[in-house]
């Protein structure tokens, strides 16, 4: 049982935290602890001296010490004596903002209840999840809010919603929600976030956060590649392995906002949910609204600890369907390949090329539909392009099948040109306010997913290219933030809900097909990694990670992206060089070790390498395979973090802590310099491991891999886990920058 529920006490447990609130003498519901679990009730924290300026209840007025503005809540809303940041702010009949709410009841549930429309955690395949609610209500106003909680134990995460209920018999307006807020006494915390743009997505940034409002936010109707909805709040001394810190994740794919708040006192106040600037909903007499879930979880020891507890809560608790667990292609994609140029024969050609080096799946990318020969036309009429093909998308289908081959295709389904047959038919489909010249980026418009005819249109459509042409896979791109946010099916005061109802139109389309063809594997995308987040992973179990595919900036991108997302869900891939997006060219063998962390595949043309290179990538896709479950199943470690320091150097360790994969790369050759020292993590430290295999470079001899003298000699070596997690081991650097490294690791317990 992790839900205890005591007359005015609240405590979610998880097997290594403690998550509790209560109901104060006034009914109020107050956040009391989230940390380390405790044995007792931890409302003897709460402040009881009185701090000027700060106003008091109207019925608590003779006790000056019990303040609204400094008291730490469980859901703080705008108005009504708190002056800080508020997590739910409802806008009243009368339009005062001013909530008052109060406990109404606490329910405990037998099960959890989906969330309609918006993706949510779930019960995974060994774990249930243990679920709360508590319901508040404003008596006066007629409002009702529930706090619903689910709780993982095993995996150490506890996930929030909120959903609102009008029974007040006029409109209200929802202007604030934000699923996750975490009230904090007294503490000092970095704030470490995920920045970025096109090309360079989830960039670390760690920063002590002082006081004031700090806003990481996105207000692009998509989660960005500008900021991502996944907030640390970690102790100053908190690094990989030890110190608290605490994750939240938001599983939604929209704008969002994440604020942290240094209040007067030094109280910190952190809130994650939907961008305030970006939304506002009408609630009529009698209707409910339901946010987006937030996932929240604790670390007494460093960051790997929260890393594994959100990427095991995302396979096993968001991800659906069997590409949640099962192997993933290895797969080659046109883009790189052929950009727009390729007819029928060509994709056939790279489709033999793909079967010979041993890959499993040929993706044809944009450019096989309308007149799409550049990216200024076609997005919305997709017939294939039979002219550019010379043949249907059937018989290529039918083709590369025959070849042993699958076979996937890209789609852009919520876009629209202006030069397209369904724009000329449909204007009105398009998100353009009537008289205005619409903001075009790439060329294109983006369709009005928030009318359900639009929605609707779009899964007909794609369900029977799915269907008739027998995909095996589909890359969902986007690639451009929706601005302006207008939907001609709405009515003027209602225009404010169209960045989440575009959203939740998209959800519906994502549902309907993912559902229809559990077979197909879907990989989400969006200029790169624009919309890598939760709720994209509930529909998508994989997320094409980066356009930058440069194997150095690569490794940057994944170590951002490790921290919350599983590697599984990770697209990556090596591509030809020079690099398309960096003019960087390293080694086939060192771009090989940065696509590694993730689902794997190609992003070049096969035909344009040497024989000796399509032999290597031969061995590459072996070696992967091979590896593919201890990458996916096993536990992930960052051993270096490379915005601070010239390397990146990760690794993966089974669960029974057998076998280990360590990779990296240092960024730049120091001169005359006796090698890098590298610690590993996450060995069993009383048992000795013997190196299977050794790939680095040697500065004078070349590299130093299987088949040479030195490299045999090192393969014999052995180590204790504890030696290997202490001293670490001293990895050769070459006399090139970019050099990848890799060693296996086998227990001989
Ligand atoms: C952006 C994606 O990230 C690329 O991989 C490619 O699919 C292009 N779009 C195609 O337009």
């Amino acid at each position: 049982m992790s839900i205890h529920i005591e007359e005015n006490l609240f405590s979610l447990e998880t097997k290594n935290t403690l998550y509790q609130m209560m109901k104060d003498p006034y009914g109020q519901l107050l956040h009391l602890w989230y940390g380390k679990k405790t044995d007792q009730n931890m409302d003897y924290l709460i402040n009881s001296n009185e701090i000027n300026y700060t106003g008091v209840l109207y019925e608590s007025q003779h006790d000056r010490s019990y303040s609204n503005d400094i008291l730490p809540f469980e859901l703080p809303v705008s108005g009504h004596g708190d002056f800080r940041i508020s997590a739910l702010s409802i806008e009243l009949p009368e339009g005062s903002v001013d909530l008052d709410l109060r406990i109404k009841e606490v329910i405990p549930k037998d099960h959890k209840e989906p969330l309609n429309g918006l993706p949510y955690s779930h019960d995974g395949k060994n774990e249930k999840a243990e679920a709360m609610d508590i319901v508040l209500e404003d008596h006066q106003a007629a409002i009702e809010v529930i706090l619903h909680y689910s709780v993982f134990y095993e995996t150490d995460v506890i996930a929030r919603s909120i959903e609102v209920i009008n029974h007040n018999e006029k409109a209200i307006r929802i202007r604030r929600i934000f699923p996750i807020s975490l009230d904090f006494q007294e503490q000092k915390f970095d704030l470490i976030h995920f920045y970025g743009r096109h090309v360079m997505e989830r960039q670390f940034e760690r920063e002590p956060i002082s006081h004031g409002i700090k806003n990481i936010s996105s207000s692009r109707a998509m989660s960005s590649h500008q900021h991502n909805p996944a907030l640390i709040l970690a102790s100053p001394n908190a690094d990989e392995l030890s110190g608290p810190c605490y994750g939240n994740l938001l599983m939604y794919s929209g704008s969002f906002a994440g604020l942290v708040e240094k209040d007067q006192i030094d109280q910190i106040r952190l809130l994650l949910g939907m961008n305030p600037d970006h939304f506002s909903w009408t609630l009529e007499s009698n209707e409910r609204f339901q946010s987006p879930e937030g996932l929240m979880s604790y670390s007494e020891d460093g960051f790997s600890t929260l890393s594994h507890n959100f990427h095991h809560v995302i396979e096993d608790h968001v991800m659906r369907g069997r590409f949640a667990k099962e192997a993933k292609p290895v797969l080659l994609n046109s883009w790189e390949a052929a950009y727009f140029t390729f007819d029928g024969l060509s994709i056939l050609n790279l489709a033999r090329e793909t079967k010979e080096l041993g890959a499993d799946l040929l993706v044809l990318d944009d450019g096989w539909f309308g007149y799409r020969n550049n990216d200024y036309t076609s997005l919305g009429d997709w017939q294939v392009n039979e002219e550019k093909l010379q043949m249907p998308l059937e018989m290529l289908v039918r083709q590369v099948h025959q070849m042993g081959l699958k076979f996937g295709l890209w789609i852009e389904p919520e876009m629209i040109s202006e030069d397209s047959d369904l724009y000329r038919k449909h204007p009105e489909w398009a998100m353009v306010i009537p008289s205005r010249k619409p903001l075009v980026a790439r060329s294109q418009l983006v369709l009005d997913m928030a009318n359900p005819e639009v929605v609707n249109y779009l899964y007909d459509l794609f369900s029977k290219i799915i269907r008739d042409t027998h995909l095996d896979y589909i890359k969902w791109d986007f690639n451009r933030s929706p601005d302006p946010l207008y939907s001609s099916v709405l009515p003027a005061n209602r225009q404010s809900e169209v960045p989440h109802r575009f959203v939740l139109g998209t959800y519906n389309l994502l549902e309907r097909l993912t559902h229809e063809f559990p077979d197909v594997l879907f990989e989400g995308c969006a200029g790169g990694g624009g919309r890598f987040d939760a709720g994209m992973l509930y529909y998508t179990p994989q997320i094409w990670c980066s356009d930058d595919t440069d194997a150095h900036e690569r490794t940057k991108i994944q170590y951002g992206t490790s921290f919350f997302y599983p590697i599984r869900s990770v697209g990556s891939h090596v591509s030809a060089i020079p690099n398309h997006q960096t003019g960087r060219k390293i080694s086939l063998n060192d771009r090989k070790i940065a696509a590694s962390p993730g689902t794997f595949g190609y992003e070049l043309n096969p035909a344009e390498l040497e024989w000796s290179e399509k032999r290597d990538i031969e061995k590459q896709i072996i070696e992967y395979k091979r590896r593919q479950p201890l990458i996916f199943d096993g536990n992930y470690y960052r051993l270096s973090n490379p915005f601070e320091d010239h390397a990146a150097a990760w690794m993966f360790v089974d669960k029974n802590q057998d076998k280990a994969l360590v990779q990296g790369m240092f960024y730049r050759f120091i001169s005359n310099y006796p090698g890098r020292k590298v610690v590993l993590a996450g060995l069993d430290p009383d048992k000795k491991y013997q190196v299977t295999y050794a790939s680095f470079p040697i500065s004078t001899h070349g590299r130093f891999e299987e088949g040479n003298e030195s490299a045999a000699e090192f393969t014999k070596a052995i180590f204790s886990g504890q030696a290997l997690m202490t001293g670490g081991i001293r990895v050769q650097t070459s006399m090139n920058d970019d050099a990848g490294f890799e060693l296996e690791l086998e227990s001989l317990n």
